[in-house]
Formats: structure tokens, sequence, C-alpha cells
């Protein structure tokens, strides 16, 4: 249980989202909130589910677009009332290393089939998530990865794959701004 309201705003530890805990901070949140408003997909997919409070944020967009979320990790650390909530929205609670044959081909399949989809790279090795799965995205697909300008996903660890798959990058002003540790791309021609 919270102990009391969050004010450490820059910290690294777990905020809430509809008292869902996450790791993502609220300046992140409201730019992934606001990022909505302008990107619908028919799916998401997010690597690195941890506690869930992420995942009730695509399920409601989910929900709102008549779409899907399927979130993966390889241990169920989703407690209640995040489960709850989960369980009443449009998201599959996916128990699996993404890096296996079955999970892997899963999440290809997501990225090749028909309809807008975003990669949420979140998990515990986001440069090898980010330059496994970019490949199979569709022109207009988004990829996003957290935790930028850590030493969890230097730049320099994704730059072949971001030039040679024709990868923009987007809202980088408002990330700035918002101080978001997330990098964003569009699958471009
Ligand atoms: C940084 S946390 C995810 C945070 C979550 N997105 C949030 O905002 O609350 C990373 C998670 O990735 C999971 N993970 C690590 N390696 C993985 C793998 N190979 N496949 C799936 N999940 C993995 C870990 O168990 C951990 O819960």
């Amino acid at each position: 249980m919270p102990r009391g309201i969050r004010t450490d705003l820059h910290g690294r530890g777990h905020y809430y989202f509809l008292g869902t805990p996450l790791q993502h901070q609220p300046n992140e949140i409201y730019l992934l909130d606001n990022f909505f408003r302008l990107y619908k997909f028919a799916k998401i997919v997010e690597i690195g589910t941890n506690r869930g409070g992420l995942s009730v944020l695509f399920g409601l967009h989910s929900w709102m677009n008549n779409g899907w979320t399927w979130t993966f990790d390889i241990h169920n650390k989703v407690g209640m009332p995040t489960k709850w909530l989960l369980k009443n929205l449009p998201v599959k609670v996916m128990i699996g290393d993404v890096f296996e044959r079955l999970e892997c081909e899963f999440i290809k399949e997501r990225l090749n089939s028909v309809g807008r989809t975003l990669l949420y790279c979140d998990g515990g090795d986001k440069d090898k998530e980010f330059n496994l799965f970019a490949p199979y995205l569709k022109i207009d697909d988004i990829i996003m990865a957290h935790d930028r300008g850590t030493k969890e996903i230097p730049y320099d660890n994704i730059k072949d794959t971001v030039q040679k798959y024709n990868l923009v990058p987007i809202f980088e002003k408002e990330i700035k701004k918002l101080e978001c540790r997330i990098f964003m791309f569009r699958k471009s021609k």
C-alpha cells in the first residue's frame, strides 16, 4: 500500500495510474496519454508488464479504439486491483520470455498482421527487444522504448536499426520539454 502521495516526481521508483503501480513518471504518463489522442492503434504490444499500471493505460486506449493490448512478462507480478481492471479491459497478460521462440513468433505475427500497431519495449533488455522486433514493423507502426538516456538503452545500440528500417523520431520537442525517458519512432517508407 502507498504510504503517502508521491512527490519525488523525477525519482526512479513506482508511481500510480488509476491506483495501479507503474514505473513511469507522471510526465511520461501525461505524454503517452496525449500521444493516444493523436495516434490510434488496432494493436498494442507491451514488453515488460511488471505490476501492470502501464498496461491499464494501454488497455484503456485499446478499449476506446476497439483494439487489443498484449503485455508480456517472465513473471506474474500483477496484483489487485490491477488484475481486476485488466480483466475488464481488452488486455491479454502473457507470461513468457519474449526471446523464446513461441513468444517471439507471437509478437512478430502481431506486427505483421493488418492494423496499426504500437510496440513498447520496456522489458529486461530494451535495445535487444528494439533491434529484434523493429524489422517487422509496418509503415506507420510505432515503436517506443523506455529508459532513454540511461545505460539501459544507449542510442548507439539502436542507431543502425533506426537508420536501416527508416524509423523517424516523433515528438522529440515534447519529449525533451517534458523530460521524458522515452524513445518514439514511426516506421516510414
Ligand atoms: C522495467 S519493468 C517494466 C515496467 C512497466 N512497463 C511499468 O511501467 O510499470 C521490466 C519488466 O520486464 C520483465 N522482463 C525482463 N526480461 C523479460 C523477457 N525476456 N521477457 C518478458 N519480460 C521480461 C521483468 O520481469 C520486469 O517486470
